[in-house]
């Protein structure tokens, strides 16, 4: 059996986890094949035990093992995977009384610890296993109420003291052990064909033993544990602690290093220009823009939108250091440090050269008027005919692509559940307040995507904000607005007309790529395969069988969020929505989030 084993890193603290994956393949196999009232997928999902606890409804564990299965009266339907129960061999009880299941009793090979068996009122059919009297602690046993034909095997387990299997279609003799002769006639009766001394129905011609089912004289196998589990549990526990000490040791020092190439980088130059700061007489160098300076017919001179912050002029602006700190559809965009101090960001807007100066100021001046938390801040905006620049605030700590899938591997911090989740409330936040703002804009983003939200780190939390919004009627084509998030739509695909339901169908996306930790548009697996369509993406991602496995294995380890995460997926499928008109408006999606989130909390 292989070890799984999952590191979970908060704080300094190091905890190690681990569960039978074989174990919960099999209960996965049930899930995925049975239907019932209580919804086992939304449920049963991340590790079925920890220590001797379970999350999963019906479940209970000891030491990481599963050791009862317990699900009666929930209208289950359906047959049962044959022999998923076969790795499930530390199972004391199993029950699945008063459901709807048919087809043969499930093949309990293995299940040497076995010694409760409830399946009474279902719909099995076939047989009783003759395996059945291998178990050897087998103690209770219902199959009462089902359709079972056949002759009764030759119980003789000391251990067996409740015996029922009245309500069948059961026949021939029952057999002569001392065991089956010792339980009332009610344990049998209602099988219209059985006879023996129990019913005191003597059976009219003594049918022969059935083949295959004279008393073994071998006795019942060994009792459990065999010598080879004890050496394979010894084994799993001296694997456990010397990875677990080869893990702990670098990964200290590795979080010492972590903890100061963030900080270092933090301040550090992104992008193209790594020495530019290096270099006191190099950080100086003049911009890219500046040619705009001798563009005869610059009309305006940098126009600031707040009166209220400080003002520098555009040869401020020329004069300051610049780096690349990304390069986008729409243009370029810069730090720059401006000489007396104040660190801005400017995006250089290309191809947008017909656009006329009203056009420009017009829509430049009221995303200025823009103001919350969870919004990039305008500070002001140049208009010349061959350059238009856009003067935002800084957001210092990168962007949400980088946060959820750089450094991904050995030394990465891993992004936690709820540090996404305030990251998730924010973009909602911030996408709301523009929805009720912009109601004149189509759509009032247009070009939402996870390098588009800005993170700025406050000790250990994360405030975010949407960056590059609004620029959809500054675009002239079809052509040009394709290069916009929005132009991933499936109605835009289809040359449908676009509404403010674009957007959210861009935030479904955000959603699914923090939950998943997946990159939108690239198929996991397939190598740099990228898909256009975006919805194609989603369709993959999330398969008939979404619960469990499209959770971001980092926050799968935690044993936190899974219910929440799960309410989340089904929140961004609605999100993400063929049909525009069956998206959720913003501001539903914002309650929704909160009640999810309210729940939750009076869960635990
Ligand atoms: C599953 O349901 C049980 C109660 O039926 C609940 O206690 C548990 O928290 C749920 N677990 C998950 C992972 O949703
Ligand atoms: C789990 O239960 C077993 C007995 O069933 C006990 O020996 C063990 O100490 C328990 N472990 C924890 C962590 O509670
Ligand atoms: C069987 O389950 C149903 C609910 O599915 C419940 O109403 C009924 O009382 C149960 N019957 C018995 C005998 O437990
Ligand atoms: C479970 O329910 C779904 C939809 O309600 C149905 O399509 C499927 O056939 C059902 N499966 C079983 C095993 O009854
Ligand atoms: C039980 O686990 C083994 C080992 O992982 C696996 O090969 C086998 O397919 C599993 N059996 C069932 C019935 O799932
Ligand atoms: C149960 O499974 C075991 C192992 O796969 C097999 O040897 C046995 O024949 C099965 N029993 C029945 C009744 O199908
Ligand atoms: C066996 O089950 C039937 C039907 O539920 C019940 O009436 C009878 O009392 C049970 N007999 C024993 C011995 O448990």
């Amino acid at each position: 059996m292989v070890l799984l084993m999952v590191i979970q890193l908060s704080d300094v603290v190091v905890s190690i986890k681990e569960y039978y994956p074989d174990e919960r393949d099999a209960l996965m196999q049930l899930r995925d094949i049975v239907n019932s009232t209580s919804n086992l997928h939304a449920n049963w999902t991340g590790p079925p035990c920890y220590y001797n606890q379970s999350r999963w409804a019906g479940i209970a564990c000891s030491n990481w093992h599963v050791t009862r299965l317990v699900l009666q009266g929930i209208h289950l339907t359906g047959s049962l995977p044959p022999a998923f129960l076969h790795n499930l061999t530390f199972l004391t009880k199993l029950s699945f009384t008063n459901n709807s299941l048919h087809g043969p009793l499930p093949n309990l090979t293995n299940l040497l610890h076995l010694e409760f068996l409830f399946l009474s009122d279902n719909h099995f059919s076939g047989s009783i296993p003759l395996d059945y009297i291998q178990l050897p602690k087998l103690s209770k046993l219902e199959l009462q109420h089902n359709s079972l034909h056949g002759p009764i095997p030759p119980f003789d387990q000391q251990t067996l003291t409740l015996f029922n299997v009245s309500y069948n279609h059961l026949g021939g003799l029952i057999p002569e052990t001392r065991v089956l002769q010792r339980f009332p006639q009610s344990s049998y009766d209602h099988n219209p064909d059985l006879c023996g001394t129990p019913l005191g129905i003597p059976c009219s011609v003594s049918p022969p033993p059935p083949a295959g089912i004279a008393p073994s004289p071998s006795p019942i196998p060994p009792p459990f544990p065999s010598k080879d589990d004890k050496k394979r549990n010894l084994e799993l526990w001296s694997i456990v602690l010397i990875v677990a000490a080869a893990i702990l040791v670098p990964l200290s020092v590795m979080l010492v290093f972590v903890c100061y190439y963030r900080r270092v980088r933090g301040k550090e130059a992104k992008g193209d220009q790594p020495s530019g700061e290096s270099n006191g007489e190099e950080a100086k160098r003049k911009p890219h823009w500046s040619e705009s300076r001798e563009d005869p017919e610059r009309t305006v001179e940098l126009e600031f939108l707040d009166k209220e912050t400080p003002v520098f002029d555009l040869d401020d602006l020329l004069r300051a250091s610049a780096e690349v700190m990304g390069k986008g559809k729409l243009g370029t965009t810069y730090r720059a440090t401006l000489d007396s101090g104040p660190v801005v960001a400017v995006k250089r807007l290309k191809e947008m050269n017909i656009l006329s100066k009203k056009d420009f100021v017009q829509q430049l001046q009221l995303l200025g008027k823009m103001k919350h938390e969870n919004l990039v801040q305008i500070i002001s905006f140049y208009y010349s005919k061959e350059e238009k620049l856009v003067v935002h605030e800084f957001v210092p700590h990168g962007n949400l692509f980088e946060l959820l899938h750089e450094n991904r591997g050995v030394g990465r911090v891993p992004l936690n559940w709820s540090t996404r989740m305030s990251i998730i409330k924010d973009i909602v936040k911030g996408l709301t307040f523009l929805h009720q703002s912009l109601p004149s804009h189509k759509v009032p983003h247009a070009n939402l995507k996870s390098s588009n939200v800005l993170i700025q780190r406050n000790n250990q939390s994360c405030h975010s904000k949407l960056a590059d919004f609004g620029f959809l009627p500054l675009l002239p084509s079809r052509k040009s607005s394709q290069k916009l998030a929005v132009g991933k739509s499936p109605e835009f695909s289809q040359g449908k007309k676009l509404t403010y339901k674009a957007d959210v169908y861009c935030f479904g996306i955000i959603l699914l790529e923090v939950i998943t930790g997946m990159i939108p548009g690239k198929i996991s697996g397939g190598n740099e395969e990228t898909v256009d369509d975006l919805s194609d993406w989603v369709r993959t991602v999330v398969n008939k069988d979404w619960s469990t496995d499209i959770l971001d294995v980092e926050i799968l380890a935690a044993n936190e969020g899974h219910d929440e995460m799960l309410k989340l997926t089904e929140l961004a499928l609605e999100c993400t929505d063929m049909a525009p008109e069956k998206r959720p408006k913003m501001s539903e999606v914002l309650t929704r989030i909160e009640e999810i989130e309210r729940v939750d909390k009076e869960d635990d």
